[in-house]
């Protein structure tokens, strides 16, 4: 085999070596798949929409179908695009690191798409509905025209089973990731701005226990500085490439 040579020979052996690992994803790992990042300056879903607006319980309040027509257009995105070689080749570290955990912050379902097993869906799932009002989850609903879905069990609003601003996140997969960051000798940093937590302060659990803590961004974000390496470009190029270098 040919060595990659623009990737850490010392990155390569430790990660070849590694018995478990965490990796935190962002948007950016779907970039690449054809989906809008949030915070990236003009292309970013929240340079041109105020969150305000679409992604708290408030807006919800004020103009459920407003909130329900933009969720909605972002499900049929998703709906069309596929998994991209930077979720292939997580399923892949997976298949070869015995402890291996993937978290995300995505709702696009992409990771589980792929294969990866076990995802940690840290802001829920944009395929399934929750009741505004008593909160009973579905993945399958009645959408009437011109009008917000209603649950079939109280009659309620339902929206998006994502979580929005000002709520709190699921609190087993909030505490499955922090045990799997606080516990792995690896932790992967890809595609995140790193600036929404508690998501973002798992790298930094992870680093105060030891990890050695590898980012993947196109940018340099808030981690990096800190971070033991940091592999600037494309996560659907480079997790690829990593994985070929480490196990062939
Ligand atoms: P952001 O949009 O904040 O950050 C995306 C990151 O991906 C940026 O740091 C980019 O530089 C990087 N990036 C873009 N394309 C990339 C590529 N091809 N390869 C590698 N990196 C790339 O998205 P998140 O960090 O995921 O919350 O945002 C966190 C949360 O904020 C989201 O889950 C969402 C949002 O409000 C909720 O919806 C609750």
């Amino acid at each position: 085999m040919i060595p990659d040579e623009s990737l850490p020979a010392r990155l390569i052996d430790l990660l070849g070596k590694t018995q478990s690992a965490t990796a935190l994803t962002g948007a950016g790992i779907s970039q690449e798949s054809g989906l809008r990042t949030f915070r990236d300056a003009q292309t970013g879903l929240w340079a041109q929409y105020r969150p305000e607006d679409l992604a708290t319980p408030a807006a919800f309040i004020k103009d459920p179908k407003l909130v329900w027509d933009w969720y909605a257009l972002r499900r049929e995105q998703i709906g069309a695009v596929q998994p991209n070689p930077g979720h292939y080749a997580l399923v892949e570290m997976q298949r070869r690191i015995p402890r291996f955990t993937l978290v995300t912050q995505n709702v696009d379902g992409l990771h589980a798409k792929a294969g990866s097993q076990g995802v940690i869906a840290l802001h829920g799932n944009l395929q399934r509905v929750k009741c505004f009002s008593c909160g009973a989850t579905a993945s399958a609903w009645e959408e009437p025209e011109n009008a917000v879905p209603r649950c079939t069990f109280c009659g309620g609003l339902l929206r998006p089973d994502v979580v929005w601003f000002r709520e709190e996140l699921p609190k087993e997969a909030l505490q499955s990731a922090a045990r799997a960051a606080r516990g792995c000798a690896v932790f992967l940093s890809i595609g995140t701005s790193g600036l929404v937590q508690p998501a973002a302060a798992l790298a930094y659990a992870a680093m105060h226990h030891g990890s050695v803590i590898i980012e993947i961004n196109t940018e340099r974000t808030p981690l990096t500085a800190k971070a033991d390496f940091f592999l600037h470009g494309k996560s659907g190029e480079l997790l690829p490439r990593l994985v070929q270098a480490t196990w062939g």
